[in-house]
């Protein structure tokens, strides 16, 4: 299968109404979509990722208002969120209605459900009458794409067509929050919308379900997402460089550059500090160091708030499978 790279919204609302995949750009990471309401599509999606049936899928629909079509319940703290943040990189995990398959939620009563903020894509929700079930576009257990260009590394000849969007603003995956039974908010992924955000615009404190292993609130957590095929080390970068000095070494860092190391084998993630840029750099910066045969990746743990804590879980992840 040859595949496409363009901007063409017919192009891709045809294939998509035809139960094929297509990959779509999001403010978070790209996706690899597929119609949710057609079993068969979403079948190819887990298929193409090379992904457990057990790990449900996203959905993405055009706006808030779309959310009582597929969910039964929608709790008053979530329209408090929604208008403060969407479209943005937030996920709601809410009980489904028997409109959304099985397939899409891997059996779960909830579906986890989402507005992407990138105007290319919203205006494809706009125009199908269905909800895009899209994880992100990387093969399971890689490194999520932030540009058509990533996708396509990854999964030409897999599917037809890439919505080129750009790079992703965000860079790192949205936020999941589902609901206790007092509708309490419970996060079960951070991502791009802060947890300090969050509890300022709810007043409360949120509390954390971030199962590491797969369970049977947030499936996907497994640790070994995220991965670089170089082994990824994680901790202070002097003592790494100190350890390591016979190695071809790669390093990411937050905001410096290390002399010990040649410049082309570093990747700064943001030269002034930035967290934001930081986070928009991340899996590019993984995906390049990836690429340039070292024998390991150094990296460092940012400042652990706001988006750093997202920053942090997506290296923790990368570089488990290695210990
Ligand atoms: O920013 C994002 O959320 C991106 C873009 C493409 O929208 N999507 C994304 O999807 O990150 P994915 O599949 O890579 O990660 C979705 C996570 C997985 O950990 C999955 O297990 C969890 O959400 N999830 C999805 N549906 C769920 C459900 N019904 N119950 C519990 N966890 C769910
Ligand atoms: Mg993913």
């Amino acid at each position: 299968m040859e595949t496409r790279i363009g901007t063409d919204i017919n192009y891709a609302k045809k294939l998509l109404e035809a139960g094929d995949l297509v990959a779509i750009p999001t403010e978070t990471v790209y996706g690899l979509a597929g119609n949710a309401l057609n079993e068969d599509a979403v079948v190819k999606i887990y298929a193409v990722k090379n992904r457990p049936h057990f790990n449900p899928l996203i959905i993405h629909v055009p706006s808030f208002s779309s959310l009582s079509q597929y969910v039964l319940h929608v709790p008053a703290k979530a329209k408090l969120l929604a208008d403060a943040f969407l479209p943005g990189p937030i996920t709601f995990l809410l009980p489904k209605k028997n409109s959304i398959p099985d397939i899409v939620t891997a059996g779960s009563d909830k579906v986890a459900i989402r507005i992407p903020k990138h105007p290319l894509t919203l205006e494809l929700l706009n125009q199908i009458n269905f909800p895009l079930a899209a994880p992100s576009a990387n093969p399971f257990g890689y490194v999520s794409p932030t540009s058509a260009g990533h996708v396509f590394d990854n999964l030409h000849g897999k599917i037809p067509y890439i919505l080129d969007g750009g790079e992703c603003k965000v860079g790192v995956e949205s936020t999941i929050i589902g609901f206790d039974k007092n509708d309490k908010i419970i996060v079960h992924r951070v991502g791009g919308i802060t947890v300090e955000e969050i509890e300022k615009i709810t007043g409360e404190k949120v509390t954390f379900q971030v199962n590491t292993e797969a369970g049977p609130d947030s499936p996907g957590q497994l640790q070994s997402h995220y991965a670089t095929h170089t082994p990824l080390l994680l901790g202070n970068i002097d003592t790494l460089i100190h350890q390591n000095k016979n190695k071809k070494i790669a390093i990411i860092s937050f905001n410096r550059l290390y002399p010990e190391v040649p410049g082309e084998n570093q990747f700064i993630l943001s030269p002034t500090g930035n967290v934001e840029e930081a986070a928009k750099n991340l899996f590019k910066a993984l995906r390049q160091l990836d690429t340039i045969k070292a024998d390991i990746i150094l990296a460092e743990y940012l400042p652990d708030k706001g988006l750093g804590r997202a920053i942090n879980d997506r290296l923790k992840r990368a570089q488990y499978i290695y210990k």
